[in-house]
């Protein structure tokens, strides 16, 4: 038994993609929840820069004596893996959980996968992909402009904006034929009924946030690490700008209000 909190941490509001799956997994958990808002998006920034900003992110929910870290950022998880891999706590990410997942889905072997700029030229889930199944036909596609939609909230079904931008970067990767989607990025599955009805009903959308808690869950489970039953819950989040535009945004992901403190911090530069 282990009553420490589960740390999860994304460039921004992504990550309550996983918290959402994990809240819902793990119940009785308490979650301490890290967005880079002040630095969001990662994306679109050097190696090494991503690198620096994921070894402050993973030291800060260190410092708040977590038992286990989930990179719940496509970006983090494909270009800083070791430096989590490092930590002295279990840490999970988002690239195994997914490509097992996709794998397992596809029945024509062709497999698209869509990311932040940094996800898709890390190679890594097309690696992650083809390391389980060698036959697949991997179809990578970035998606540099999704982010900033979703961080500005332009996320409802009927968003024309969105739409037009997705049927520009989804078009190749439907006319290849894909049967498989994997929203590289967590903040994609926000706009998942825009990403599926351009794709087309026989797609499926594969979400790494929600593979990654899977996977944390079953560890934590597997390993006795789960808190002690009855134990008050609590959920703490700090972000790196506004708590107040966080907050607004958060709840769309969340599906309710965001319950806990939300507080700014300064983790480097
Ligand atoms: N949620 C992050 C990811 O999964 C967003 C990336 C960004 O900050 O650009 O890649």
């Amino acid at each position: 038994m282990d009553d420490r909190p589960i740390g999860i941490f994304d460039s921004g509001l992504g990550g309550l993609t996983a918290l959402k799956e994990l809240e819902q997994l793990l119940p009785q958990e308490s979650i301490v929840y890290f967005g880079d808002t002040g630095r969001v998006p990662y994306g679109t920034r050097s190696r090494e820069t991503i690198r620096r900003y994921a070894a402050q992110d993973m030291a800060f929910l260190m410092e708040h004596g977590v038992k286990a870290v989930l990179a719940a950022c496509g970006t983090v998880s494909s270009t800083a893996g070791d430096i989590g891999q490092k930590l002295p706590v279990p840490y999970f990410d988002v690239i195994g959980p997914a490509a097992r997942a996709a794998a397992a889905r596809t029945q024509n072997k062709k497999v698209g996968v869509i990311g932040t700029s940094a996800t898709i030229h890390s190679d890594s889930y097309r690696q992650a992909l083809l390391a389980l199944d060698y036959r697949l036909e991997v179809y990578p596609q970035a998606c540099p402009l999704f982010v900033p939609l979703v961080e500005n909230a332009f996320i409802s079904p009927q968003e024309e904006v969105t739409r037009l931008v997705a049927q520009r970067y989804l078009g190749p990767i439907r006319e290849a034929g894909v049967d498989t989607l994997i929203l590289g990025c967590t903040h994609y599955p926000i706009i998942s009924p825009i990403i599926g009805s351009v794709m087309g009903r026989g797609v499926a959308l594969i979400d790494p946030g929600k593979e990654a808690a899977l996977a944390l869950a079953g560890t934590l489970q597997g390993e006795g690490l789960l808190c002690r039953e009855g134990r008050p819950r609590s959920s703490s989040y700090f972000v790196t700008d506004e708590p107040e535009s966080f907050t607004s945004v958060a709840e769309l992901f969340l599906g309710h209000s965001v319950q806990g403190r939300v507080e700014r911090v300064d983790v480097g530069s």
